[in-house]
């Protein structure tokens, strides 16, 4: 399944067709460089493997393309925000730390 409107960056709302594009584009480096594509990655975190594994398949010639559920990868993502919650902030202040 291809499907180009699947967002990729939910906090961003950047489209799968958005990143396949930029990375025809622009010749990136190094797959942190697609946060320059409208934040992507830059929010949550979430997508940020997903984001890696196009810049890949692109390096590799391949289409990139999430081949993912998009109720899926949203569900995925509900519980992974909720994990990062559940653990809190490491650096956070007041926390109380020991020894
Ligand atoms: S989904 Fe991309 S940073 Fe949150």
């Amino acid at each position: 399944m291809h499907d180009d409107e699947a967002m990729v960056c939910l906090c961003f709302q950047v489209p799968q067709r958005k990143i396949a594009n930029y990375l025809r584009r622009n010749d990136l480096k190094v797959a942190s460089q697609l946060s320059e594509c409208l934040g992507a990655g830059t929010g949550c975190g979430w997508c940020v493997p997903y984001l890696r594994k196009m810049f890949e398949q692109h390096q590799q010639g391949r289409l990139p393309a999430l081949d993912m559920n998009a109720q899926e990868y949203a569900a995925s993502r509900r519980q992974y925000r909720e994990a990062k919650k559940n653990n809190g902030p490491t650096d956070s202040p007041d926390h109380e730390r020991t020894g």
